[in-house]
């Protein structure tokens, strides 16, 4: 079935919604479950179908699971592992199921995982990862579309990541937990994800120190120190800000529950800089209010703590609305700028040059049909239809289901315009009444 999301746009959001457990985070906890003899069970898990592509690849080890959404409890049994091959219909699906390398490698010693390949976004490597994980002493080798690892015994070691990279920086975590010896990861991505996978390998009895610094030391355990745990995922801070990014094109007033504020600290000075109000009124629970054009801002996407990439594109949205003109360099990939020709179609004027965009403001966008090309491309087109004059169509949501729990309800409690329909209704030859189709 295709769907589509209808929004017809202009209408101030207000009132209040409660973000889901971090997708980039969640789907290395259950990468990591795999070193463990034993069950496990995570809370705060998003209702994803990324997070339903990781239940599917450790099923296809072997391990059991079951999730239960209306609790976002998720209960992984790693005692069943009978496998180490991550096949490449499931790892060519999503780029995070390569993580498994690491896990399965360090309670295997050998594993065989499918390449990912280059994406959409960009190239994204995954030399880092070979690496480090040869410097623990596995022997790697490429055959067939499949990295091949395997190691008599991994030993801890040194290891400079010539980048930063997140993945790279996880999957070498993963592997080390069970290594002889000690693991220092000097040049460590240093992401709030990062360090909620050091905490729940601690929680299982990993033993792991500054995650969330440039420098992560792993103390190789033994399988039998690891034991069962109980654990709840960070919410997820790209999800919060796409939300933020949504109320400030559109103005309005929300409340915005279940955020970690100090996760979100460059995102709310931009739009702080934008003429937004952001406010602190719980712990965990932010208020987000604007009632004028934004205005025009200069961003460089940059590792954490700098401004994310995958967030580049929604408050490109933002920037298209605001008064005066903004540049955007794009740092970490090289090719995040999907969004741009769809968000041409509905009256920006964005010009792009190599990894720069620069927008030039315009008073209104227009309502268009547009198709999403990725998962943050999908979420500017969401924020761009919101505030845009009139009715837009978005297709390939199959992007934005990957990332984004539950998108219409929860705009719809901040009083947004919005349905999802099988677009097959559509067709002439169903009848349908699109009078109906089209009214809020
Ligand atoms: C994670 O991807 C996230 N994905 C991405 O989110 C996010 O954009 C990215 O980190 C950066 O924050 C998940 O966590 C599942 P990297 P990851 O390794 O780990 C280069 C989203 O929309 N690189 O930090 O794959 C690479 O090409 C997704 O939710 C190498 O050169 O990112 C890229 O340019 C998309 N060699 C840069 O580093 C390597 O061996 C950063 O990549 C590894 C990476």
């Amino acid at each position: 079935m295709s769907e589509r999301i209808i929004i017809q746009g202009g209408k101030e959001l207000n009132g209040e919604i409660t973000i889901g457990g971090a997708k980039n985070a969640v789907l290395k906890l259950m990468a990591a479950s795999i070193l463990l003899n034993d069950s496990c069970e995570i809370y705060n898990v998003p209702e994803l179908t990324d997070v339903e592509t990781m239940i599917e690849v450790l099923n296809h080890i072997g391990i059991q699971t079951k999730y239960t959404p209306e609790k976002k409890h998720l209960y992984i049994n790693g005692k069943t592992l009978s496998s180490y091959e991550a096949c490449y219909e499931l790892v060519s699906k999503m780029r995070a199921s390569f993580n498994v390398l690491g896990a399965l490698l360090g309670r295997c010693k050998e594993a065989k995982v499918a390449l990912p390949g280059g994406c959409a976004i960009g190239e994204r490597r995954i030399d880092l990862h070979i690496k480090g994980l040869e410097a623990l002493g596995a022997k790697i080798r490429i055959e067939n579309g499949y990295v091949i690892a395997k190691a008599t015994k991994l030993v801890g070691a040194d290891i400079y990541l010539d980048r930063l990279s997140v993945g790279a920086t996880e999957n070498l975590m993963l592997a080390a937990v069970l290594a002889e010896g000690s693991t220092r990861i000097s040049n460590a991505a240093q992401e709030p994800e990062i360090v909620d996978l050091a905490n729940f390998l601690n929680s299982m009895g990993a033993d792991i120190n500054g995650a969330g610094s440039s420098e992560v030391i792993i103390n190789g355990v033994k399988p039998e120190d690891l034991h069962s745990t109980v654990y709840s995922t960070i919410p997820d801070r790209i999800e919060a800000a796409s939300y933020m990014a949504a109320v400030v094109a559109a103005k309005g007033k929300a409340i915005i529950r279940n955020v970690f504020p100090n996760h979100l600290n460059s995102v709310t000075s931009k739009l702080t800089a934008m003429g937004a109000s952001i406010n602190l009124i719980e712990p965990c629970t932010i208020e987000v209010s604007n009632y004028s054009r934004p205005k025009a801002v200069d961003l460089v996407t940059q590792p954490y703590p700098g401004f994310p990439t995958d967030l580049q594109s929604p408050f490109m949205s933002i920037l298209t609305i605001a008064e005066g003109i903004s540049v955007i360099n794009e740092s970490i990939y090289e090719n995040r700028f999907r969004q741009v020709g769809e968000l041409r179609r509905m009256g920006a004027d964005v010009q792009q040059e190599g990894n720069h965009a620069i927008i030039k403001g315009v008073d209104h966008l227009t309502g268009a049909h547009v198709k999403a090309s990725d998962l943050r491309a999908g979420a500017a087109l969401i924020v761009a239809s919101l505030c845009a004059n009139g009715i837009s169509e978005i297709d390939n949501l199959q992007y934005i289901d990957r990332g984004y729990e539950k998108l219409v309800y929860k705009l719809k409690s901040l009083g947004a315009n919005i349905k999802r329909i099988d677009a097959e209704c559509l067709h002439p030859e169903n009848n349908a009444n699109i009078n109906e189709i089209y009214t809020f």
